[in-house]
């Protein structure tokens, strides 16, 4: 029997959804689990799209669509996105997905020679190193360094690391897992990175919307940026609707026509009512996607105040995302651990707390002495936090 191609052999995975599976057994098992482990949401689609997606396929948007997305909601989407970023899009600079995540692999596929290397942030949504290495460039991974307000972006690392090699970066403003958001000096900083070593820059913007106060800005809407970003954008968190698979690539014309044709020989097109259901979000009230947000404030607290009153956990209290990423360090060392995964597993089994850690987000860079778990409050209510919470300072302390 011949052996499975090389290139599969550096497709890397989610490695988090395995924390859902050891969740999924211990309750299988007739335990309570309190599932703080995955970023879905148990928090139903608005009315109002679900029924526009009923409409549409009742009035036969069943068949295949144009490979770049329906027009209306290619136009809505231009609107919606240009508004929001201070860019000015049409319908030509979008090309709409079957979520936020194909836009990862498209991007690379497109932009990244095989053998070029491209910055990813990591602690960092997984898909990037996975798909950075399964597409044959070479993955150069940076950290972020705590401050008194949160993170920031270890910039002595990527600038330790950039060659003439190096033609992507990676950023996710607004991040999955550590709740990261960039000061205007930051952004500002990563915008003229890119534009000294000439990199096409990957905004994962799929937590923009997902915000409790302030106002969220894209790295495309700063000088000169527009030309070599593309913003991955996704109905998912913002609408809840994680399981629809609906999101759009958006940037520069030439790069979305590529883009583009990889839907054609890839998934042919988004669903078709799925895309219907998509307009009715951006034309539709704003009243439901308030009160998700409300909803997520509310668990968002709860879990802070919870996480911030056991001895030993420090984390910091992010204005977006629905993830907050403490610093455990103190906790694994008084009880004797050396392995985030028995460190996990114990609390699951003990508590029923099911949380990530930091191996689920990336391969750990070396130095790396602190510990950190992430906790999602997107698909857990109020009471079932400060319960599971509660369990867990029991036994942490
Ligand atoms: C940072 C980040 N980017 C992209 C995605 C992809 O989201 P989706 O494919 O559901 O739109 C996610 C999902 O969790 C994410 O956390």
């Amino acid at each position: 029997m011949r052996k499975f191609a090389n290139r599969y052999g550096r497709l890397g995975t989610e490695t988090a959804f395995a924390v859902g599976a050891d969740a999924a057994a211990w309750s299988a098992q007739g335990n309570k689990v309190y599932p703080f482990h995955l970023g879905d949401m148990n928090i139903t689609t608005p009315d109002h799209i679900i029924d526009a997606a009923l409409k549409a396929a009742r009035d036969g948007k069943t068949g295949y669509a144009p490979g770049p997305g329906i027009m209306p909601l290619r136009e809505a989407l231009a609107e919606d996105i240009g508004m929001s970023r201070g860019l000015n899009f049409t319908a030509e600079n979008i090309s709409v997905q079957p979520g936020g995540k194909p836009v990862i692999g498209k991007f690379l596929a497109t932009l990244m020679e095989e053998g070029a290397e491209a910055l990813y942030p990591n602690p960092g949504y997984p898909i990037y190193e996975s798909q950075i290495e399964y597409l044959g460039g070479k993955a150069l991974p940076y950290g972020y360094v705590t401050t008194d307000s949160g993170f920031a972006i270890d910039k002595a690392e990527i600038e330790s690391q950039v060659t003439n090699k190096t033609s992507i970066i990676i950023y996710n403003n607004y991040q999955n897992p550590i709740g990261a958001e960039s000061s205007v000096a930051e952004m500002k900083w990563v915008a003229d990175f890119a534009k000294k070593y000439d990199l096409w820059v990957l905004s994962d913007e799929a937590y923009f919307e997902v915000r409790y106060s302030g106002m969220s800005k894209s790295i495309a809407s700063l000088p000169d940026m527009a030309e070599r970003t593309v913003i991955l954008y996704t109905f998912s968190k913002k609408f809840a609707m994680t399981g629809w698979r609906l999101g759009c690539a958006a940037g520069p014309k030439a790069v979305i026509e590529a883009i583009s044709k990889f839907n054609t020989n890839q998934e042919s097109c988004s669903n078709h009512f799925v895309q219907m259901a998509g307009i009715a979000c951006l034309k539709g009230p704003n009243e439901p996607q308030n009160a998700i947000l409300d909803q997520l404030k509310l668990r968002r607290n709860a879990l802070f105040d919870a996480l911030s009153d056991i001895d030993g956990v420090k984390v910091s209290k992010p204005e977006t995302t629905f993830y907050l990423f403490p610093d455990v360090t103190d906790i694994f060392k008084r009880l004797g651990y050396t392995n985030s995964a028995k460190f996990r597993l114990d609390a699951l089994h003990e508590t029923g707390v099911s949380f990530c850690s930091r191996e689920h987000f990336g391969r750990p860079l070396p130095g790396e002495e602190k510990v950190f778990i992430r906790f999602a409050y997107s698909g857990i209510n109020v009471d079932q936090i400060l319960e599971g919470l509660a369990a867990l300072k029991g036994f942490w302390e």
